[in-house]
């Protein structure tokens, strides 16, 4: 997972982007979607079913997104000769730890994928289609950033480069065994559309450093948490992705690692009121956006055994007492004012969704809207001026890079 947890902040410039994504490597054509024939009609003449594409998923502010940056800048940051904060050192142990590829055998799928979709029916089938969907695109999302970084900063630092696209491997990794998981449900999504298709929202070099190191410690903590649960309740063990989580998370785990080292080499995002400032709010954003998300899918949780509000605030906690060790300030999400609002929040976005939903013409529609947005607003600004928890350090010595289980 990476880069995907931000949807609630407004994009700062849209731009439909094409990647110079290499549709040669091997690495991207092993999960690369093929066009998906529903099992049943796949030996007739009967029409394929279409992809699904963008078009056919819900596209809401909460959706996952995919993200762009400012390379020349990235180049710039990570030039050893303009840049000496860069420990090459402590990226070489790090990229050694990458090219030992951990799970270069673990995604590997069984019969009872298929057996355990087909199992699902009613509404939980379609309430796993789109965590799929959305874990899907939020993977892959992560994988156009890294391989694009991998490529644009190959001349200038090719430890960091080399790493970057590691990590494309591992998202590519991630993306291609979701969307086999939706072949289980005769879907495919179609991902070299999505490429094409989407809006890329621009965050400056420092806004992705925040927002990607936060995407990738709360996937940690929510592919671990889920796992943790399904092995203690195996009854709740409905379809076999899980069981993979415990390693997969691993991936994610040094996705975060590496970014905490590119933060840490750049101490000027880390070290003013400015930082402190930025880390509180993407710290926010990706809370709230988390937070408002799983509580319009509690049946999936449901399903899964969990219940919805105390998994978010429990990845929240862990996602937020990670972050504090290099992020120079956190919200005080243990004071229980914090959950509160986040609750709030839930109550207005059901609200607005009503409203949304409703058979009011559009401008009543909007005018409903109006004071509902405003109040969401109010309750985000107040959770963000809620006092915070300083923290971080840039004496770092004892956060070196480790397996975390
Ligand atoms: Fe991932
Ligand atoms: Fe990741």
């Amino acid at each position: 997972m990476a880069a995907a947890e931000l949807s609630l902040i407004k994009p700062m410039k849209c731009a439909t982007i094409k990647f110079n994504t290499p549709t040669t490597t091997s690495k991207l054509n092993s999960f690369r979607p093929k066009p998906m024939i529903p099992r049943a009609s796949a030996s007739t003449a009967t029409p394929a079913k279409p992809k699904r594409t963008e078009k056919g998923i819900k596209e809401t502010l909460l959706t996952p997104r995919f993200y762009t940056t400012d390379f020349d800048e990235m180049e710039m940051l990570f030039n050893t000769e303009i840049n000496k904060n860069l420990n090459q050192s402590e990226f070489e142990a790090l990229l050694h730890e990458f090219k030992t590829d951990y799970n270069q055998t673990h995604f590997v799928r069984n019969p009872e994928f298929k057996a355990a979709a087909d199992k699902l029916q009613g509404p939980l089938r379609q309430i796993f289609v789109e965590f799929l969907e959305r874990s899907c695109t939020a993977e892959f999302s992560g994988f156009l950033l890294y391989k694009e970084l991998g490529r644009r900063l190959k001349k200038t630092n090719p430890v960091v480069a080399e790493i970057f696209s590691l990590m494309s491997r591992d998202e590519a990794r991630h993306a291609g065994f979701l969307n086999k998981g939706l072949s289980d449900f005769n879907l495919a999504l179609d991902l070299g559309f999505l490429t094409k298709a989407r809006t890329y929202t621009f965050f400056k070099p420092k806004f992705i450093f925040y927002a990607t190191y936060l995407s990738e410690k709360i996937g940690y903590w929510r592919y671990i948490t889920i796992y943790r649960h399904l092995k203690a309740n195996p009854e709740f063990q409905v379809y076999p992705i899980f069981k993979y989580f415990e390693n997969w998370c691993q991936d994610e785990n040094r996705h975060g690692d590496f970014f905490s080292a590119l933060l840490k080499a750049q101490p000027q995002f880390l070290n003013d009121w400015k930082a402190k400032l930025w880390s509180r709010f993407f710290c926010l954003s990706v809370y709230v956006t988390m937070y408002l998300n799983d509580c319009q899918r509690t049946a999936f949780y449901e399903g899964i055994g969990l219940n919805t509000k105390e998994f978010d605030m429990h990845v929240i906690i862990e996602t937020n007492r990670t972050t504090a060790r290099i992020f120079p300030a956190v919200l005080d999400v243990e004071n229980p004012e914090f959950k509160r609002k986040l609750d709030r929040m839930v109550e207005i976005n059901e609200k607005l969704m009503a409203v949304g939903e409703s058979n009011d013409n559009p401008l009543v529609k909007n005018l409903k809207k109006v004071p509902l947005i405003t109040a969401l607003v109010s309750e985000i600004i107040a959770a963000y001026l809620m006092p915070p928890v300083e923290s971080g350090s840039l004496d770092f010595a004892e956060f070196e890079p480790q397996v975390v289980y």
